[in-house]
Order: structure tokens, then sequence, then C-alpha cells
């Protein structure tokens, strides 16, 4: 399975429809994760925007967190409707608020739950249902906790797994913790892909760049990237070529940046808040000599809303 050699990672306050527009300007063939959406927030929020997208992003897959099988049958309805490609069940968040929640990455200690999920979820969409999730949770820290997930999870019909290459520690440890602290097993997912070889692994955590990403698909056939790619969204530039096997010509930082500069102003004309947008640019100038005077720009814009009299100078310090 190509589609999913090369994912974005979900990350909330970061992967929405604006930043997943700007890397699509980047790859055409990097696989995106929409921030995770709780399916209370659908059924009892009244927050149904959350779901938009826009048509340039394919493929594109939306996150949902919760545990109740019929909300999330009942959300996965309305994402299918909204046109999206798969839908990825979080199994993985350890915040407090998604424990409170009862789902995220408790629901690796109720494997039989989360098969009941899927199990309504496959019922009500065409679309694959996917699942991302942690190697275990606090002490449940062997492969054979691992392997039992999978494989009541998958004889629900669950192909394809992300799997973020650490435990996740339910108490004491914050998310952003939750993301450095538990040590990298990157061997057990290699062991899944070995033990389960007709479901899609793709392996995920602390994978910097594409050169490891390589490495990595020697045993398992995705890889996830999040922090890296947001910190360093340019780095993408090559996967079309690397992994794709597009050699068509690759666009330069000053064509992205005027591509989504278009698409901020457009945006913001349809009522779309500027600094949202314009964050996301942060991460363009990495590696440049002005990368400085390129942030400060950027947040002076964010700041007046001047987009007009300010692309120039932005582009001459690219
Ligand atoms: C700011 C931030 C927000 C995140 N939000 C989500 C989320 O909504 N859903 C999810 O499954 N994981 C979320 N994650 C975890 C990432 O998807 C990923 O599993 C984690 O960052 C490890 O990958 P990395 O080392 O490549 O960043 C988030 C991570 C960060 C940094």
């Amino acid at each position: 399975m190509d589609s999913h050699k090369i994912c974005v990672a979900p990350m909330m306050q970061y992967t929405d429809m604006h930043d997943r527009f700007f890397l699509r300007l980047i790859s055409k063939n990097i696989f995106l994760y929409t921030e995770m959406i709780s399916t209370g927030s659908i059924i009892f929020g009244n927050c149904l925007h959350q779901f938009s997208f826009n048509n340039e992003e394919h493929p594109v897959a939306v996150q949902l967190g919760g545990s109740n099988p019929n909300h999330l049958g009942e959300c996965s309805k309305i994402a299918e409707d909204y046109g999206y490609d798969e839908i990825n069940l979080n199994v993985g968040c350890p915040s407090e608020r998604v424990q409170k929640g009862k789902f995220g990455a408790s629901l690796m200690l109720e494997p039989d739950l989360v098969s009941e999920c899927v199990l309504k979820m496959r019922t009500n969409v065409d679309i694959p249902i996917t699942v991302k999730c942690r190697l275990g949770v606090d002490d449940n820290d062997d492969y054979s906790f691992l392997e039992n997930f999978i494989k009541i999870v998958s004889s629900a019909g669950v192909e394809t797994f992300i799997i973020h290459a650490r435990n996740a520690l339910l108490k004491g440890l914050s998310p952003r913790q939750n993301r450095t602290i538990p040590p990298l097993k990157y061997d057990y997912v290699y062991k899944l892909k070995n033990d389960f070889n007709s479901l899609n692994i793709i392996i995920n955590g602390g994978i910097n760049n594409l050169d490891e990403a390589k490495n990595h698909l020697n045993h398992v056939d995705g890889v996830m990237i999040g922090r890296a790619s947001y910190d360093n969204p340019f780095m993408l530039n090559e996967v079309d070529s690397l992994f794709f096997n597009d050699h068509s010509e690759k666009k330069d930082k000053i064509l992205i940046l005027n591509e989504y500069l278009d698409y901020v102003e457009y945006m913001e004309g349809n009522g779309h808040d500027l600094s949202r947008m314009l964050k996301h640019l942060f991460g363009l100038s990495r590696g440049n000599k002005n990368a400085k005077l390129f942030r400060k720009k950027v947040h002076q814009m964010m700041l007046n809303g001047n987009i007009k009299n300010s692309r120039g100078d932005l582009i001459n310090l690219l």
C-alpha cells in the first residue's frame, strides 16, 4: 500500500485546514490528517464546522476521538458525507481531558470496546477506518500487550494501524512529556509488521527527516511525521520524487509562499482568521540565513493584517 508511505501526523492547533492546504502545496502525495475532533463536540457541541476542509487537501483523513460506538458511527457517516478519504480513530492521546471522556490512549486497555466502535463505524461508511495508537499504556509495556490489542482490533476489520512507538503514561506526565519521555521502541513496530504481514503498519514518533523515513520503510509500510514536518515543512518537498517516483519540477519556497499568500488573502475575505493562517509560515524559512527576520515579518503581518504591502518584503527575506 503506497498511499500512506509518508503521512503528516494529526496535531491539535497545528494541522488545521490551512496548514493542510499549505502542506499540499509542498507535496502532492503526503497523506494528511486533521486534528482530533471529538464526537461530543459534533453531537452535543454544534461544532460541525470542524469538519471543513479544502478540496485540494486530498488524500485527507479525519481523526475522531470518542468511545461511544453509536456516536462514532454517526460522526463517521457525517465525515464520509463531507468527502474525507479515511476515518482514523484516536487511541493514543493521553491528555487528562481525553481520559475523563474515556477515550484516547486509555482505550488501549479496552480492545473489545475499540472493536465494537470500529464495527459500528464500518457499518455506517464505505471508506477505510484506521486506528492510531501507542505501544501500550502505563505498565503494559511488553510486546504481547500490543500484539493482543492489534489481534482483537484487526479482527473487527481495521487494516491500517498507525503506531506512535512509545507507551503513554496516563498519570503524572503531560501530553507534551508523553511525546518525549517514554522511550521509543521501533523494534516493537517492526515486529508487528513481521507478525501481521497483511496489515498496513505505519510507524510514528521521533522521525526527523526523510533519510530516517527511508530506513523505516525497509521494515514497515509507511511513516508518519509530526513535529519535524511542522518545524520544517519544506523538508516534504522531496517526498514526491523520493517516494512516489514523481520527478515533475519541484516548487521552490518562493512559489509556495506566493501560492499560500494568495490562499490566505482569499480565505481572509471569507472570514478566516489571518493569524491562524499565517502562523503556519514560520517554519518555511527554516535553514535560511534570514529566518529570524522572516519570522518577525510574518509576526508583523499577523498584527497589522496587511498582506498586499508586505508580500514583497517577505519574499525578499526567504
Ligand atoms: C501539538 C501537538 C498536537 C497533537 N495532537 C494530536 C492529535 O490531535 N491526535 C493525535 O493522534 N496525535 C496528536 N499528536 C501526536 C502526534 O500525532 C504524533 O503522534 C507525535 O507528535 C509523535 O510524532 P513526532 O515525533 O513525529 O512529532 C499531537 C502532537 C503535537 C506535537
